[in-house]
């Protein structure tokens, strides 16, 4: 069964956010000043909770989206944003099943992935292939548990990631990234280019 709108907001209402770590995904902040030729293009962040990581993008200078099913991450993630006196967008979505609002040059991942249900993995490559530009990015940071049975947060490896992404994006680059402290050797970070049609 799909984890709805409702569960994910009472966890927000009850503050049961393991998740929420107060920082962006440390491999994304390496990511982003590693590569300062990229184009400050579009990005859109679904399931961005509070909106670490769409700030970081935005304080590198892309045109930052973040999207989330549930109402208190929008809201608190725009109180954040706001005092942070950073430029981001934040809206309301289901990454799974809306329209986005325009295409998008990347889309960043960041503990979405292992949030659905795994029987929505082919919805989410849809949804990423959905929201992306012709020829635009995927940039991942996968979250490689192996013994939560009892998710969120369900396992997934690097060989799932090649099997399900490999069809339509070409692998840029795979590596081992900085994470933070209780993630350490847990994470590795995909950057993908979608294939040409
Ligand atoms: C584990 S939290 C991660 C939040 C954030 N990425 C982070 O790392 O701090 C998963 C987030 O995805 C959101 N979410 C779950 N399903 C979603 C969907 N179908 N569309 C958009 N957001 C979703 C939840 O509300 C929650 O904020």
């Amino acid at each position: 069964m799909p984890m709805s709108r409702d569960y994910w907001e009472h966890r927000y209402q009850t503050k049961d956010m393991s998740w929420e770590k107060g920082a962006p995904s440390p491999g994304l902040v390496d990511f982003l000043a590693a590569h300062p030729e990229l184009p400050r293009s579009s990005v859109a962040v679904p399931g961005c909770g509070t909106g670490h990581d769409v700030r970081a993008f935005a304080a590198a200078g892309f045109v930052a989206h973040g999207f989330d099913l549930a109402p208190s991450a929008i809201a608190l993630a725009g109180e954040k944003t706001q005092a942070a006196g950073l430029a981001a967008k934040f809206t309301l979505a289901d990454f799974l099943h809306d329209a986005p609002p325009q295409l998008f040059d990347w889309v960043f991942e960041h503990t979405l992935f292992c949030a659905i249900q795994p029987a929505e993995r082919e919805e989410y490559v849809r949804a990423v292939l959905r929201w992306l530009k012709p020829g635009g990015q995927y940039l991942s940071v996968n979250y490689f548990i192996t013994d939560d049975k009892d998710g969120p947060p369900w396992p997934t490896t690097r060989a799932e990631q090649l099997a399900r992404f490999s069809p339509h994006f070409e692998l840029v680059a795979d590596w081992l990234p900085r994470s933070y402290p209780n993630r350490t050797g847990k994470e590795w970070l995909f950057w993908w280019r979608r294939k040409a049609v």
